[in-house]
């Protein structure tokens, strides 16, 4: 053999994920979150594993646990997430964020819980910061990963989502009629400037396998 086995291609490769979903508080005791269990990105953190690499977790509450092997933080807010996945991205060469991050968050938290007074409530929400696009343009060196969850025009947004977030490769899979969400299995349409494939439906854990080995090999043909 010349050169590695095909299992150990991302030896000495240090991958930083963002996975699960976000917390964002509107008092004391609720916050709004988004739709996710963090399966997907588990299963990339294990295949990453699995290849040799060195995998940092930045995840949101899910009911999973820690892969073997990987270091893990928990993160609340999609600005709690940044400052982690900021300070973990100094010391990594490949980005994946799997992450559910919240698009809004609620501009006023009340220090004391809401009550039930009013028939109607009204939640004033900005616009929370685009975590892969703002460590895609500081740490521009880092191969780049996003995922997109559409309903409709998969691959008309995937491709937008490439060129607007600068990024190298993006995993877009549809989530109309409940699918994926929760579910064991999945199926991707995988993009990057110059190509893309598609990966059948299959388990997340065989899924996660397919497009490390396409993230490998992309960012290995970028390195040399
Ligand atoms: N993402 C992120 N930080 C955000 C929002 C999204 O890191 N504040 C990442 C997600 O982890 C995913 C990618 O961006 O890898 C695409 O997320 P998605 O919600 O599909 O795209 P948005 O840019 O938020 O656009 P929209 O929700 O309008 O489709
Ligand atoms: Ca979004």
């Amino acid at each position: 053999e010349t050169c590695c086995a095909t299992s150990q291609l991302l030896q000495g490769v240090r991958v930083l994920i963002t996975a699960g979903p976000t917390r964002e508080a509107i008092d004391p005791v609720r916050f709004l979150t988004n739709r996710s269990s963090g399966k997907m990105g588990y299963a990339v953190a294990s295949a990453a594993v699995s290849m040799g690499a060195e995998v940092m977790l930045v995840s949101g509450h899910v009911a999973l646990d820690c892969p073997a092997g990987v270091s893990r933080v928990i993160t609340e807010s999609a600005a709690d997430m940044l400052n982690a996945t900021h300070e973990a991205a100094k010391q990594a060469d490949v980005f994946i964020a799997t992450a559910a991050v919240a698009d809004y968050t609620p501009i006023n938290v009340a220090d004391r819980k809401i009550k039930k007074n009013a028939a109607t409530l009204n939640l004033e929400m900005r616009r929370t910061t685009d975590i892969l696009a703002t460590i895609k343009q500081t740490y521009p060196h880092l191969f780049t990963v996003g995922f997109a969850a559409e309903t409709h025009d998969l691959m008309t947004y995937a491709r937008s989502k490439l060129e607007r977030k600068n990024i190298d490769m993006i995993a877009a899979n549809s989530v109309a009629n409940g699918k994926a969400f929760d579910q064991p299995t999945n199926a991707l349409e995988v993009v990057w400037k110059d190509g893309h494939t598609s990966l059948p439906e299959m388990d997340k854990h065989q899924l996660a396998v397919a497009l490390m080995q396409l993230v490998a090999a992309q960012y290995l043909q970028r390195k040399q």
